[in-house]
């Protein structure tokens, strides 16, 4: 359970609360959620299947473990672009999760009366508050990195995965009995495929790879902790319908609660009539960095002051814990890079690379667009980067048959199964070519 539990905390975070819904409300709804859904199990379980080998095969971070595979010298390099966008992402992920932080302390003082307070601390905007905030979550996760406190982290994921999903669960029934829930059901759950287009499938396979924590090299490094006694394919299966699951839910919850708010006077999306270049009925979100924490709370507060003081603490609590599993598994990347490879001490590496990205989060406190650049380039575009050069390494140097042959420990029929037939052609053909076409039609499609 260990492994999964790990795995599942890095992969549950922000990526399924924040970022998806508000992916799902950008692109239309439905058509983004089955993209994303097809990503996921065609593209995101077979490369984590892939992450997951290399890493227990070779005990390394993912510059070391290329280099003990093959003496090819294109591949660790791979694993330090893998170091160079796990850095950046956690730069702005850090941001966010002190945003929710704040919000913990926030919705306590809002219900309990202290509205200075709360006024100050419910704020999604660039300015002092985030900084610190930001640079409070990155100091907690340099703390327990450095002491590499690993059963702390299975045991808040054990406790975390189930709370989450049953506080998820009590939202939503509550929401969709309120007036205008239908209309967000119908948007998320009813498929429009005519709104199906490069850009929303480039976004979906970014948001697949962001979420399952694919692509720079987390589950490799997690991997390489993992026991030779453990099925490493049921494993990846187990963690990729925790994410998903929890993403689908997530989306359940905030694409009605957005219709919600909106019934109730807030505005969601630009119209043609603000003047900001939004043609008309087109769905352009205002905030799209803000969704969760414009329209949650506003949740909370419909439920009254008992209830919605224990939900609205309790949920960013949770999310805040999410998160923390998941900026855990980011630094532990550079982290057991530069013990390994540069023969650093835990707590040296830890505190430095923690720094460096204390340094960059702060930065980005007071410049929020950058949140979206750099979401941008280190993963909706750098992760499936990765993903592409993990499914060639995977077919063409390490190869799958060695890969099977290492996954027998723990799965001992796996050469006569199903999946033997189907992840090598998927690693060498199907994976690279889906994903290499989504960046190369988009890349074209930029310069059109
Ligand atoms: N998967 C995490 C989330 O959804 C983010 C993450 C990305 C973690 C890449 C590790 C590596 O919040």
């Amino acid at each position: 359970m260990a492994f999964v539990l790990a795995a599942a905390g890095s992969a549950v975070g922000l990526g399924n609360i924040w970022k998806f819904p508000s992916e799902v409300a950008q692109q239309g709804g439905a058509a983004f959620l089955m993209m994303y859904l097809g990503c996921c199990f065609l593209v995101g379980f077979p490369v984590m299947v892939a992450e997951i080998a290399i890493g227990r095969a070779t005990g390394k971070n993912p510059v070391g473990a290329f280099k003990a595979l093959s003496p090819n010298p294109i591949f660790p390099l791979v694993g330090l672009w893998g170091i160079l966008c796990g850095v950046m992402i956690l730069s702005f992920y850090t941001v966010v999760a002190g945003w929710s932080l704040g919000f913990v302390f926030g919705e306590a003082a809002h219900f309990l009366g202290f509205q200075g307070a709360a006024e100050v601390l419910m704020v999604v905007g660039p300015g002092t508050k985030t900084a610190v905030f930001a640079a409070l979550f990155m100091a907690a996760t340099t703390f327990i990195v450095s002491s590499g406190v690993s059963e702390g982290i299975e045991r808040v994921a054990k406790t975390l995965m189930p709370l989450l999903i049953g506080m998820m669960l009590l939202m939503i029934a509550f929401v969709v009995t309120r007036e205008g829930s239908g209309e967000g059901l119908a948007m998320y759950l009813k498929p429009d495929f005519s709104k199906v287009d490069m850009s929303l499938v480039f976004q979906a396979l970014g948001q697949a790879f962001f979420s399952l924590s694919l692509g720079m090299g987390a589950l490799i490094t997690y991997g390489s902790y993992m026991s030779r006694k453990q099925n490493v394919v049921e494993s990846a299966a187990w963690v990729t319908l925790a994410d998903v699951g929890i993403a689908f839910l997530a989306g359940l919850l905030i694409m009605p609660a957005m219709f919600v708010a909106q019934k109730s006077g807030i505005q969601i999306y630009k119209d043609a009539s603000t003047g900001d270049g939004v043609a008309a009925g087109a769905k352009v979100l205002i905030d799209e960095d803000g969704l969760v924490f414009t329209v949650l709370p506003q949740l909370f507060e419909s439920m009254g002051s008992g209830i919605g003081l224990v939900f609205g603490v309790g949920f960013f609590v949770l999310l805040s814990m999410a998160a923390l599993t998941s900026t855990i598994s980011l630094l532990e990347v550079p982290t057991s890079y530069a013990i390994d490879e540069l023969g650093m001490s835990r707590k040296k590496a830890a505190l430095m690379f923690g720094c460096v990205i204390t340094a960059i989060a702060l930065v980005i406190s007071y410049r929020l667009s950058l949140i979206g650049t750099f979401a941008t380039i280190f993963s909706t575009i750098g992760l499936p980067v990765g993903g592409l050069m993990i499914c060639l390494f995977m077919a063409y140097v390490w190869k799958t048959r060695h890969a099977l042959a290492e996954m027998e420990a723990g799965y001992p029929g796996i050469q006569s199964s199903l999946f033997a037939k189907f992840w090598p052609p998927l690693m060498a053909v199907v994976c690279p070519l889906l994903i290499l076409t989504v960046l190369v039609l988009t890349l074209i499609q930029q310069f059109q």
